[in-house]
């Protein structure tokens, strides 16, 4: 979720690259950079932190250079310093990469034989020097860059110049963003629209496996095969703040369509289908160290959603992997005197890595000598720096104050965890091994149809927009993401939210049934699903209108609800992953059409570093 700008025209680049960072700067940052050529030399400056630091690292610098590229960071392999911001350059190749590199080490370990000399701990360098090693065998610049391509697995978006060349950028993409932007006698290049939009709203999207060469006058277009390919261009009628969002009208909205992508992200590098297994680096080698102590458990601290997502983890990894978890509240947790030492693992989940009562946690937590584990979206954050070992979600910037994209990202490293448990324990069989990681590899394109087909929710949002409470029932795995969705509701659309499990109605929340009383629930094709049915009749039969999640194509569960919204099937512990979004959508919908502050919702901070 890195931030690109190129410029190539008449203009001086400089002030043209930092006006573009500074329009990506809402997309998060730890360290930006840029390069331009001068005389057959390049010009790299970088920073650690915020672009306002390189903004003052480049003040008084004149360049005359009127072709650069810039990038500000958002870290995922290595830390957020100036060695390891972008460009990233080898002799004759400087460049700026949004991604993932999945072999990167693999190629770093071959180019070192080769005598290259690797700077950073990036995945990025490793690019530079790959072409450069194409180039040293003689190939031409285009073709070096090629070739290096068919190399990397994984995901990027790469905008390059080449020492020798002042006159050209080259770009390419497989699987991350880049869009081009045309004007007069000057072309761009952008991880997004808002970097170009005060120059041009004449632009073209590179596809996946497509690259662009930018001159002043002219942009050409390529496959990976160097067969010149053609363009259509695109007028783009938003305005800033639109574009920010991608045209969507809040971040919430466009953070839950981002869903797709960033688990995809998240999987990327770690589900390995040739092996058949899953690569968690030093978490996974903790997590072997924990499986040979006879009374390992684990323990699950979090707060909010992630405390959600902490209890959906509860069932895979109990299940699948046998080992016993509890799941508790940070703030709990902190001033009681939790029965946890050294046969303990402490999961940590946190978005913002920031959050006060996590923290302090962990730090009890390795008092009483666990190893603390962090799930974590925001490197070098507080909690990964005091956890043993973190594992990342790749979400990338979540600005919404609901947390969506950081939840499904966080539940996806958490089911990787149990089935690499699981491995561990030598549990599952070649099928069920296959099976899975087949599944979670699919689970990108399902949720992404469902996020384009979904209908339905209007009629639930007329009818909840003007009441004052509203229930959330379901059952087993979908009891944590019905408090979930009730959580969602109430934070943004300031309702009255509770979530309870189906069986649990009769003891109590039962007594608050009567005519048209709002309740969602998840009845979907599981192993509750007729516990379900029942707990649904029996709340219906006094009065409740039924507004059902649902498996597509479930004719009978339509019959028992007032309302209903269909969801795709999915593997069965995949589950939670499609009902949580339906429940996010709802939450926005009711909220958006009461008129609420939906990404900075009242009295509530994206991370709560205080008590
Ligand atoms: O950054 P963290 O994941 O540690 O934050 C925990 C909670 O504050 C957070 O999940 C909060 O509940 C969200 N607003 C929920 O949408």
């Amino acid at each position: 979720m890195c931030g690109i700008v190129g410029y190539i025209g008449d203009q001086k680049a400089k002030p043209i690259l930092l006006a573009g960072l500074k329009r990506l700067e809402y997309r998060g940052y730890d360290s930006a950079g840029v390069a331009f050529i001068k005389n057959g030399d390049f010009q790299i400056e970088r920073t650690q932190g915020k672009l306002s630091c390189l903004v003052d690292k480049l003040a008084g610098k004149d360049f005359e250079a009127t072709i650069g590229i810039g990038h500000t960071r958002w870290a995922t392999h290595g830390r957020p310093d100036e060695i390891n911001a972008h460009p990233h350059y080898s002799k004759d190749v400087v460049l700026v990469h949004n991604g993932i590199i999945e072999n990167y080490k693999k190629l770093k370990d071959d180019l070192i034989i080769k005598g290259h000399q690797i700077e950073s701990e990036t995945d990025t360098e490793i690019i530079c020097h790959l072409i450069q090693d194409f180039l040293n065998q003689g190939y031409d610049f285009q073709k070096a860059i090629r070739s290096a391509l068919k190399e990397l697995h994984g995901a990027y978006s790469l905008v390059i110049l080449n020492r020798n060349d002042n006159q050209r950028i080259y770009c390419a993409r497989k699987g991350s963003p880049l869009v081009l932007g045309f004007n007069n006698g000057e072309n761009f290049v952008a991880s997004d629209i808002p970097a170009l939009l005060s120059h041009t709203n004449e632009v073209a999207f590179l596809h996946d496996f497509e690259m662009a060469v930018l001159e002043k006058t002219q942009v050409t277009f390529y496959d990976f095969e160097g067969n010149s390919i053609e363009k259509e261009r695109q007028i783009i009628q938003w305005n800033m703040a639109q574009a920010e969002k991608s045209g969507y009208k809040h971040f919430m909205l466009k953070e839950i369509h981002e869903q797709p992508r960033v688990i995809a992200d998240t999987l990327l590098g770690r589900v390995d289908l040739e092996k058949m297994n899953i690569w968690l680096d030093d978490a996974g080698r903790l997590m072997k160290k924990f499986v040979q102590k006879p009374d390992f458990h684990i323990h699950v601290v979090a707060c909010g959603t992630s405390w959600h997502a902490g209890m959906v983890a509860r069932y895979w990894i109990e299940n699948l992997a046998k080992v016993p978890v509890s799941v508790e509240l940070s703030s709990e947790f902190r001033y009681r005197q939790p029965l946890v030492g050294e046969n303990t693992l402490v999961v940590a989940i946190s978005q913002s890595g920031e959050t006060a009562d996590t923290l302090a946690a962990i730090r009890e937590s390795k008092k009483m000598g666990a190893k603390v584990l962090s799930i974590c979206n925001v490197i070098e954050s507080s909690i990964p720096r005091e956890s043993d070992v973190t594992i990342y979600t790749h979400a990338g910037p979540e600005i919404g104050v609901a947390s969506t994209k950081a939840f499904t990202t966080q539940i996806t490293v958490l089911y990787m965890m149990a089935v690499k448990l699981a491995l561990q324990k030598k549990l599952l069989d070649d099928q069920d091994i296959q099976d899975r990681m087949k599944a979670l590899v699919e689970l990108p394109n399902i949720l992404k149809t469902f996020l384009r087909q979904y209908k339905g929710l209007d009629m639930m949002t007329e009818y909840l927009r003007n009441k004052e409470h509203c229930y959330f029932i379901g059952r087993g795995i979908q009891y944590p993401i019905i408090l979930e969705g009730a959580l969602k509701l109430k934070e943004i659309s300031y309702i009255h939210a509770d979530g309870y499990a189906g069986g649990e109605m009769k003891h109590g929340p039962i007594a608050l049934m009567e005519d048209g009383v709002p309740v969602v629930a998840t009845l979907l094709k599981d192993d509750l699903y007729d516990k379900m049915v029942s707990n649904v009749q029996e709340i219906k039969s006094r009065g409740a209108f039924i507004m059902g999640i649902i498996t597509q194509g479930d004719e009978d569960t339509k019959q028992l609800c007032d309302l209903y919204l269909e969801v795709p099937e999915a593997s069965m512990d995949l589950l939670p992953f499609v009902s949580v979004l339906p429940l996010q959508l709802l939450a926005y919908y009711v909220a958006d059409a009461k008129g609420t502050d939906i990404d900075q919702p009242r009295n509530l901070a994206k991370s709560v570093t205080v008590e």
